[in-house]
């Protein structure tokens, strides 16, 4: 009988098992390269991914299987030097199939040193993942429909409260106008004036922030100091309050820095406050405390420099029994008209996405508190104390 048969078992496997291993494998190409690239063996997985079979691949240099642009950018001389100073290369992109045809790869290539330390080679692992990043594609698009379904649902639920500042705003306008167009004290005319650009300068400013926040532009993540945000949004949070509530904010200084898309925070903001004020029946104070917080489990198993802001009311509070549906998409117990339930799978989505989360206590009829944690950014998380 041939040993290399024998049943396995740890201690028995042979260099031959390992052979048959990697051989085995067919979804990732697992092949070898000498230092200088060249293909030394090649495993069924490469086969199947790649198109070519082990005797044509077999003494080919890596870069055959590259596209012509990245060729010509260095790409492989790049990451196999890489490989061969740092000990491993990773990179994704697109790779050449024999037929031309392209897929979207996830590589990683490590040096393989003898026992003396000298390399002597390069172990090459390559994934398929065309079908994930298509998925992820078609997902990111969902999510942008979503949002800005979401914004113009938002949007709406905005007006009421804007035709009636900008009401005001025309009433002080032309107010001023009327009593301008009796006087001939000079000094009485330069102050209506005055008030009349007052005025003026606001309702501008109004609908620049309108727009701003209806723009359909692309995510874009990037750091942002949250204290300057919350600042400047405030107005605009409490414009989504009828006359009758108020808002009341708490903000520490010197928030951590956090990377994300802004308007997509704004968003997630402008969504607990609008279900605080339905919460509330119209009357009542909405307030809205951020600060620092070191997260070690606590909050959906979370580590690390966070930054909390929570939206507080002393509304009705959420029945225990739909606790867990909360975060469904179209999940409402609003009528129809008044309520979509979108709001808090934006902020779930939008907090999980920044590599956060979302904590909810509530008492039935006694108020709720929501809580986004968003982490830190990376560069600052390593200096913040605590
Ligand atoms: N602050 C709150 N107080 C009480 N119930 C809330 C609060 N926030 C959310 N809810 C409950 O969660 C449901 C889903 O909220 P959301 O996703 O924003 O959708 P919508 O506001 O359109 O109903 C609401 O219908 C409501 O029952
Ligand atoms: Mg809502």
């Amino acid at each position: 009988m041939n040993s290399q048969f024998a049943p396995l078992s740890p201690g028995t496997l042979t260099e031959r098992h390992y052979e048959m291993l990697v051989q085995a494998v067919v979804d990732y190409a697992i092949f070898m390269l000498d230092p200088a690239g060249f293909v030394v063996s090649w495993n069924a997985g490469a086969a199947r991914i790649k198109g070519y079979d082990a005797a044509e691949a077999i003494g080919q240099h890596l870069s055959v299987f590259y596209t012509d642009e990245d060729r010509r950018a260095g790409k492989p001389a790049y990451l196999l030097e890489r490989a061969l100073r740092e000990g491993r290369a990773q990179d994704e992109g697109w790779r050449v199939r024999k037929d031309g045809t392209r897929f979207w790869a996830l590589v990683v290539i490590d040096a393989i040193r003898n026992e003396q330390g000298d390399v002597i080679g390069l172990a090459k692992i390559t994934r398929d993942i065309t079908d994930r990043r298509e998925a992820e594609g078609r997902y990111d698009a969902l999510r942008a429909q979503l949002f800005q379904a979401q914004k113009l649902e938002a949007l709406g639920q905005l007006s009421g409260g804007m035709a009636h500042d900008f009401n005001n705003l025309l009433t002080i306008i032309l107010g001023a106008a009327k009593l301008a167009s009796r006087t001939d004290d000079p000094e009485r005319l330069a102050s209506l004036l005055d008030n009349i650009q007052t005025a003026g300068e606001r309702g501008a400013q109004m609908t620049r922030n309108l727009l701003t926040f209806a723009r359909n532009e692309p995510k874009h993540t990037r750091q942002v100091a949250l204290n300057e945000l919350l600042d400047s949004a405030a107005t605009f949070f409490s414009q989504a309050l009828p006359r009758t509530m108020t808002l009341q904010m708490q903000v520490d200084d010197a928030l951590h820095t956090v990377e994300l898309d802004p308007s997509e925070l704004e968003m997630a903001l402008l969504n607990l406050v609008l279900n605080a004020r339905d919460a509330m029946g119209g009357v009542g104070t909405v307030q809205l405390q951020a600060g620092n917080r070191q997260l070690a489990g606590e909050v959906d198993g979370l580590h690390g420099a966070f930054v909390v802001i929570a939206v507080a009311d002393q509304g009705c509070g959420i029945d225990p029994a739909i606790r867990p549906r909360l975060f469904e998409p179209f999940f409402t117990t609003k009528d129809v008209g008044k309520g979509t339930g979108l709001g808090l799978c934006q902020v779930y989505g939008f907090a999980r996405q920044a590599g956060g989360g979302v904590q909810v206590e509530s008492v039935s009829g006694q108020g709720t508190i929501m809580e986004i944690y968003l982490p830190a950014s990376c560069a600052q998380a390593a200096v913040a104390p605590a």
